[in-house]
């Protein structure tokens, strides 16, 4: 008996070994430098002298090791949106999470792609340093042996688009200091440039672009002239193939179409405008045929312009329930639809004036970052950074006031979040360390009525989720990731002025099952700043 099991334990270990996940190594240099993406010199945040950033590309479970070095004259960090990082919320790269890179001073980052497929992207968290660059994509491809359910295409574009501003970023962050609102920005970019890409394709073949909205506020939408693009995968899930014209991505989210060079040999606009807005923002890249034999016409294909047919396009994005995720098993095998509730939290959000400035909050509270990062306090158990219950699961009346506010939430426990929007804009919300099931969104305020209407079936699983003017969004997330969380707007000047807040999501086992130890190298500062990082 005790041969056997050891035996099994001897062979367990050997496997463990052989089957260690694959290891990435990235070097990178953060610097200023001057960039041109409207064609006059500004400002950029740089990563080895490239602007956007360098792609990451990953296998499932691969392990990134990135050494970042700051050559910045301030703090920095990067935060990583959609990638899960499994019970090791250090890694997150947010001020509640992790300390800020010094200026001269560098920091390697631990990632594994834990389970995890798809298009994602990186970006620079904090300051308002979103404004200059600094953000890159994440390709996480299937391993060999797991079907992907389409066929390989011919190549795979990232396309970064997102709205921008012609003011430098420290002119911005000013002026949210100062409590005023943003003008609005004042152009649109694909990879880092307004109207100058140029994506060449092969006739007759097919291939899959990666769009990733990386802006600061402004819905985008998505089209090809006359070419249609199939849907098929949302922030790690691979969606039922659906043709669509043209695809509205609200900022910070990610979306990869198959598009196929299927028409008479020219170039083609491609067209990204802003949505919702008075005024529209455009930008266009090309879609050049090798065999071209047309230039592009002069008239720039328009967009939709109803709400309607976004919302319409929203509730028509689902699992394809048979298809692989990550794993071999089909991503319908865990029943979402059928786990009891254990607790519904009613997030609503409001813009007002704190001490006669702008300030932007959830339920009531406005966040304000506290001298040490939340989950450091958290894990050498330092009082009076924080407290749990710091916002309530709903509104609770009170005029907005300030706060680090962090709402604790237990390991394993199922949650309904429903975000209500009473404002005149859309809204775009990012949950870090998960992703979670859209179940339903409509207009007006949101009842218990309103789970009539909930997809149980195949609703998509993302980590970035839109919610229209005057209206509601509910999601159900599975707490299985122990660790401090960030919610927040993705809608970046709120963010900065407040609409985030921390979910601590804790387990009483303090076993590394569950969460992993604070890495060997982690930077420590404030209260925390004379600790020690290697465990007795
Ligand atoms: C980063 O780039 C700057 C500017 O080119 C250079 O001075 C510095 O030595 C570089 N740092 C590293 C770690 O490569
Ligand atoms: C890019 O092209 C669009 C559409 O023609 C135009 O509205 C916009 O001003 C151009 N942007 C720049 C920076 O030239
Ligand atoms: C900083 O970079 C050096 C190598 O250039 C590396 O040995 C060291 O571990 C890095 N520091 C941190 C905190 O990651
Ligand atoms: C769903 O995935 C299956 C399995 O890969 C595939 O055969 C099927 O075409 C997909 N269906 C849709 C509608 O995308
Ligand atoms: C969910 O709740 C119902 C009613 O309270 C109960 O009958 C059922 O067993 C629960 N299901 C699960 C999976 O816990």
């Amino acid at each position: 008996m005790n041969l056997v099991l050891g035996l099994f334990g001897f062979c367990s270990i050997l496997f463990l070994v052989a089957a260690e996940d694959p290891y990435r190594f990235f070097d990178w240099n953060v610097t200023y430098g001057d960039i041109y993406p409207l064609g006059v010199k500004q400002q950029g945040i740089l990563i080895n002298g490239q602007f956007p950033g360098p792609e990451i590309y990953a296998v499932t479970n691969d392990n990134l090791i990135i050494n970042v070095h700051n050559s910045l004259p301030e703090p920095f960090l990067l935060s990583w949106n959609g990638v899960q990082q499994r019970r090791n919320s250090f890694q997150d790269g947010v001020y509640g999470t992790t300390c800020p890179i010094p200026p001269g001073k560098n920091f390697t980052y631990k990632l594994q792609v834990k389970d995890q497929i798809g298009s994602f992207f990186y970006f620079p968290s904090l300051a308002f340093h979103k404004a200059a660059g600094g953000f890159g994509s994440i390709k996480i491809l299937s391993r060999p042996l797991i079907p992907v359910p389409f066929p390989n295409p011919a190549d795979d574009f990232t396309l970064l688009i997102g709205d921008w501003y012609k003011l430098d970023h420290t002119i911005l962050k000013r002026f949210l200091d100062l409590g005023h609102r943003l003008p609005l920005p004042q152009a649109v970019l694909i990879n880092g440039r307004a109207n100058w890409t140029t994506f060449t394709v092969e006739q007759g073949k097919t291939y899959r672009l990666r769009i990733s909205n990386v802006g600061l506020e402004n819905t985008l939408n998505f089209r090809i002239q006359d070419h249609t693009m199939k849907l098929v995968e949302v922030e790690g899930t691979h969606t039922l193939q659906t043709s669509y014209s043209s695809i509205d991505v609200h900022v910070g989210q990610s979306y990869s179409v198959l598009i196929t060079a299927d028409q008479a040999p020219k170039d083609f606009h491609i067209v990204v405008s802003t949505r919702f807005t008075e005024k529209i923002l455009t930008s266009t890249a090309v879609l050049h045929y090798s065999n071209s034999q047309g230039s592009l016409s002069d008239v720039i294909p328009g967009g939709p312009t109803e709400i309607d047919w976004s919302i319409q396009q929203a509730r028509s994005i689902r699992t394809n329930l048979t298809a692989s995720g990550p794993r071999p098993n089909p991503q319908g095998s865990y029943h979402y639809g059928t786990i009891n509730i254990s607790r519904t939290i009613k997030l609503v959000s409001s813009a007002a004036l704190v001490n006669g400035k702008q300030r932007y909050a959830v339920n009531g509270v406005s966040f304000v970052p506290a001298d040490t990062p939340l989950k450091l306090a958290d894990y050498f158990k330092i009082d009076g950074v924080f407290h749990v219950g710091s916002i309530p699961d709903s509104p609770s009346g009170k005029s907005t006031h300030l706060d680090t506010s962090v709402m604790g939430a237990g390991f394993r426990a199922f949650v309904e979040i429903v975000f209500q929007n009473r404002e005149n804009i859309v809204q775009s919300w990012h949950i870090d360390g998960y992703s979670f099931w859209v179940v339903g969104m409509d207009g007006g305020m949101w009842t218990p009525n309103s789970r009539k209407q909930y997809n149980l079936q195949d609703a998509v699983s993302r980590s970035t989720t839109q919610v229209y003017p005057r209206s509601w969004t509910a999601i159900y997330m599975a707490l299985d990731n122990v660790g401090m969380w960030n919610i927040r707007s993705e809608f970046w000047a709120r963010q900065y002025l407040g609409q985030q807040f921390y979910m601590r999501v804790y387990s009483d086992a303090g076993s590394l099952r569950d969460e992993y130890l604070i890495p060997e190298n982690a930077l420590l500062c404030g209260k925390a700043l004379s600790r020690k990082t290697t465990p007795l």
